[in-house]
């Protein structure tokens, strides 16, 4: 037996027993006559002591031991005589009897502790000495927590989990696909799955009525802190429903974990926002709402009031109010000027309003407006004494609210507002069906072309699409959106119209969907569903910056694997075995 006990299990109740523990030497101390080892595994540490007077051999082996040397150690558990409060295990110490050396570890690039001296590229090289530390283990090891809640909550409500495959066609709409060669097919490629949508609304035909998978999803696109190019969904669809019974069914695994999870306990019914509303209110379809500083319009506050070219001419006009903020300097509101105007944002400029403590103002547009004219703003803002009110302005009022919102999570950020153990969860719904593409120049499916379009709407299919609102609903937290989906059309002739109004031919639609319009023809039950990102559900619920913390090799923002140097070239011998030639740029 390589072990009797972990390295996180033994207490006072266990002095006097003789036990054996393997591990890794996380650190040696020699301190007199005495080596002390600390021992760790993926359970705990484990205070191990050679003494030189009662086995000098032994002690002189211990102190050979380097960093993450593998060791086998028995010994007779003894209770501390300085006791450690901040171990599970500080109570006790093992007097070393036998040292068994496993395996012997070459100097790791970093030091393997909570506080490790490396830098994220030499992490990422040596994920699998990164994962050795407890911040990183306990991300995964709540990832496997919640992915155990979430089958058996599924479970008992009658989904059934289904694995739908990766190696599937290529689906347009939506981010670019990743792609595999056949061999057997020259010319022709798989695509992975974007998810696994039509197979999860195939399912539904087949009669499946409850389904879910944790499943793998990839997606070419440009990687952020929440996006990775591989990501897991937690995909689930509904056959005889409304959006009001998903939204139920989620919400109650929602709030079930929650409260597995962090003790916490979502409201009875969580709020639905419109999109429109978010996006007045907030410049956004994911707000954070775990602070104010809602957005105020300003057109007709400001509308003609005086020579102000850049409010006079704007579309729109919003702002801010920043509560307690009047004293902020010169530098402060610089730095915020600087904020706005980065590409990343996108402003022309800052408008700020300081309404003083003392009742008196000093605003940026001072020499523009009258005292009078700026105390209606401070009435139209609900702005106190002490508050500073910014405004941005532009001529296209949804792209300057989410400049708006950039600066209003950016206070929110400056503020201490947005706590990492506060959490708001809404839905966003009424989402428009389509979007306009600016690249594509034509409406995309804001969801996928099988969203069902809200009843009322559907005769403005024809006469004004951009109107249409979707039976589509996202759950956000904190300004993160963690899950999404939508009624689906299961009506043919609806689904021919959805198609027609994106712009596809019936021929199009039939060779890119086929399979699921020829599918539809055979009574398809009405049906719903979502998928959340498993991914930042479990970032939320550890309060981690980035989805790459809850991943065990996770890529970097290149989309590279720098631990497995992926992707790479392959042989020509490969490339011919699959009939392809490469035309990348030379290096
Ligand atoms: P959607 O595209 O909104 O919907 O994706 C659902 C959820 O998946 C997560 N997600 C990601 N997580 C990490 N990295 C990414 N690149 C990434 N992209 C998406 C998000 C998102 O809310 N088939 C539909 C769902 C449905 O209608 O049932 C779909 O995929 O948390």
């Amino acid at each position: 037996m390589y072990r009797t006990k972990t390295c996180g299990e033994l207490r006072q109740a266990n002095v006097g027993e003789v036990v054996t523990l393997a591990g890794w030497v996380q650190r040696t101390r020699k301190m007199g006559g005495m080596t002390f080892v600390d021992l760790r595994d993926r359970y705990g540490i484990t205070q191990i002591v050679f003494n030189n007077e009662v086995d000098a051999a032994l002690c002189e082996a211990a102190n050979h031991l380097g960093r993450e040397y593998v060791v086998q150690i028995t010994g007779k558990v003894e209770e501390r005589s300085s006791k450690n409060a901040n171990i599970a295990t500080g109570d006790i110490e093992i007097i070393a009897q036998q040292l068994n050396v496993l395996s012997e570890s070459a100097t790791p690039p970093f030091t393997i502790e909570d506080n490790t001296d490396g830098g994220d590229d030499l992490r990422m090289k040596y994920r699998y000495l990164d994962l050795r530390r407890n911040a990183v283990r306990k991300n995964l090891e709540l990832r496997h927590r919640m992915t155990i809640l979430i089958r058996n909550f599924l479970d008992s409500r009658d989904f059934i989990e289904v694995e739908t495959p990766i190696l599937i066609g290529s689906t347009p709409e939506g981010a670019r696909d990743f792609v595999v060669p056949s061999r057997m097919n020259p010319g022709q490629f798989y695509a992975l799955p974007q998810s696994p949508q039509t197979l999860k609304q195939l399912l539904m035909v087949a009669g499946f009525d409850r389904y879910f998978q944790i499943a793998k999803c990839f997606r070419d696109e440009d990687l952020r802190a929440d996006r990775q190019p591989e990501f897991t969904q937690i995909d689930c669809e509904m056959s005889y429903v409304d959006q009001e019974d998903v939204i139920e069914v989620f919400e109650g695994m929602a709030r079930h974990l929650f409260k597995e999870v962090r003790g916490v306990d979502l409201p009875e019914k969580l709020q639905q926002m419109t999109w429109h509303d978010a996006m007045r209110l907030y410049g956004s379809d994911k707000p954070d709402l775990r602070f104010g500083m809602t957005f105020v319009e300003l057109k007709d506050t400001f509308a003609g009031k005086a020579d102000f070219a850049v409010f006079n001419e704007a579309a729109y006009i919003g702002g801010i109010c920043v509560p307690g903020c009047a004293g902020y300097s010169r530098k402060q509101l610089d730095e915020l000027t600087n904020f706005v105007k980065r590409p990343q944002v996108g402003a022309k400029g800052l408008v700020y309003i300081k309404f003083n403590e003392d009742g008196s103002i000093k605003s940026s547009i001072d020499k523009f407006y009258t005292a009078e004219q700026l105390l209606e703003v401070k009435e139209a803002m609900g702005a106190k004494d002490g508050d500073l009110v910014l405004i941005l302005s532009g001529d296209n009022a949804n792209k300057t609210r989410v400049q708006l919102c950039s600066l209003r999570l950016e206070m929110g950020e400056r503020l201490g507002l947005r706590d990492k153990d506060k959490f708001e969860c809404l839905w966003i719904v009424d989402f428009p069906l389509f979007e306009w593409s600016d690249e594509e120049q034509r409406l995309m499916s804001t969801h996928h072309p099988f969203t069902m379009p809200n009843p009322e709407d559907i005769p403005l299919l024809d006469s004004d699409p951009a109107k249409v609102r979707a039976m589509a609903y996202d759950f956000v937290c904190n300004g993160i959106e963690v899950g999404g989906g939508s009624l689906r059309i299961h009506d043919g002739k609806l689904q021919a119209k959805m198609f027609e109004v994106l712009g596809f031919t019936p021929e199009k639609a039939m060779a890119q969907f086929g399979f699921l319009i020829n599918a539809f023809k055979y009574g398809a039950p009405p049906h719903a569903g979502l998928a959340f990102g498993l991914d930042r559900f479990v970032s939320i619920m550890a309060g981690l910056d980035s989805i790459r913390d809850c991943i065990a090799f996770p890529k970097n923002n290149s989309g590279r694997d720098v631990m497995l140097d992926a992707p790479s070239t392959i042989d020509q011998a490969q490339l011919d075995e699959l009939f392809l030639d490469v035309k990348a740029p030379q290096e």
